[in-house]
């Protein structure tokens, strides 16, 4: 077949050729941790934590504050209002699937929440709870 028209189905279908899957986005997050904490093993537990917890240190409160209690729901961005579709790749099937938008998202909105940037063993926690969800 023309390559050209395998490339036009996947896009049709809404599978780009690159896309991955949570679990293969949660591995490589993970490799990345062991890395510099040899021996860790990531924690929905303290994914949960992360995603609750009321800093302050940033300009938004916690990742609630625009994902809402529950990352099953849609959220709104608490300064332009404008929608955010849930997190929970449960609820959401684009969720986790693209490594390069998922670090962006955790590169902006960890600094919005905790001021800097999130560690990988944080990101690692964090997937593994959205995972669970
Ligand atoms: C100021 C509002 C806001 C806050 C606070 C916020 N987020 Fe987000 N988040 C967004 C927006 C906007 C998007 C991207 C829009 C979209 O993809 O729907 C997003 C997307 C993401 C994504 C991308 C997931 C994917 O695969 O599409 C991750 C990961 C994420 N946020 C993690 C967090 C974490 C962790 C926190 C708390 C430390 C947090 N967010 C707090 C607004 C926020």
């Amino acid at each position: 077949m023309n390559k050209f028209f395998v490339i036009l189905a996947f896009f049709v279908a809404g599978f780009p050729v690159w896309a991955s899957t949570p679990g293969q986005i949660f591995e490589q997050l993970h490799r990345a941790a062991r890395e510099v904490a040899p021996g860790f093993s990531a924690s929905a537990q303290r994914g949960e934590a992360l995603f609750r917890a009321k800093l302050g240190t940033g300009e938004a409160e916690s990742c609630m504050t625009c994902h809402t209690p529950d990352a099953r729901r849609a959220g709104q961005h608490f300064r332009t209002n404008k929608l955010i579709e849930p997190l929970a790749p449960s609820a959401n099937q684009a969720r986790f699937t693209d490594m390069a938008h998922v670090e962006k998202w955790f590169r902006r909105n960890c600094r919005e929440v905790l001021g800097r940037t999130c560690t990988a063993q944080e990101k690692a926690d964090f997937v593994a709870y959205m995972k669970l969800l």
